[in-house]
């Protein structure tokens, strides 16, 4: 499907809503944001807030244009670069990664050929895929699974409810938009869709969302019995 019911009024919530942030173009933008920016921006955000990784995307932006030169750079100066991101594992595969891109000749433009680069899981492929490819990738990552979990009353705690909140991802996911209906999803999982005290009064999605219906949003995602 191009479009799906809840897509279609989470897009259009996007363009209204979406956050303007360093590595993204604009909702509907003709030009995706190239592979380099994207890949960038989602390895910095693994562990690490919006807020925190602004500069140093900046800083990396700078010093280093492209993946190729990324390939090149002197690896004591980039893990001091690196200093106050923490998680140097993900630096030290930044670079291992950058030689293996400049190697291909470019980013693979598949969620499988992303998936087999260092430093790249299933999310962060699905992500560029979607982000910088267009591709129709299902992304999940932490904010994903609390809205699904939420629009679909899912009972099952996590983590065995995993697969079902990817099915049911998979269900709302348009063909169209792919990069902006992922980043839709993070935006509404980052500003409205909270843990606690959801702003359900400003959510595109109310009409679709079972926990809303219920009027328990809180109660998701189930967490594990202690
Ligand atoms: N967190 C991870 N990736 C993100 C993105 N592309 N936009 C906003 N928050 C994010």
């Amino acid at each position: 499907l191009v479009d799906t019911p809840v897509s279609r009024l989470l897009v259009d919530w996007y363009d209204v809503h979406a956050r303007t942030l360093p590595w993204r173009t604009p909702p509907g933008a003709k030009v995706r944001p190239d592979p380099y920016r994207v890949w960038l921006s989602e390895i910095m955000l693994q562990q690490t807030t919006v807020a925190a990784v602004g500069p140093y995307f900046a800083k990396f932006k700078g010093r280093w244009p492209t993946v190729e030169a990324l390939a090149a750079a002197d690896e004591a100066e980039l893990m001091a670069a690196w200093a106050g991101l923490g998680y140097y594992a993900r630096a030290r595969n930044l670079i291992a990664c950058a030689r293996e891109v400049a190697r291909l000749g470019g980013f693979p433009a598949t969620e499988d050929g992303l998936r087999a680069l260092p430093g790249i899981g299933a999310y962060t492929a699905a992500a560029i895929a979607a982000i910088a490819f267009g591709e129709r990738a299902v992304v999940v990552d932490a904010n994903v699974e609390r809205v699904v979990s939420r629009l679909f009353a899912i009972s099952e705690p996590l983590p065995g409810s995993r697969p079902r909140i990817r099915a049911l991802a998979d269900t709302i996911t348009p063909d169209a938009r792919a990069g902006d209906f992922a980043q839709a999803m993070m935006d509404l999982g980052s500003a409205v869709c909270t843990p606690r005290n959801p702003r359900c009064d400003a959510c595109p999605l109310t009409s679709a969302c079972t926990a809303y219906a219920q009027g328990n949003p809180e109660a998701y995602p189930v967490k594990p019995a202690k």
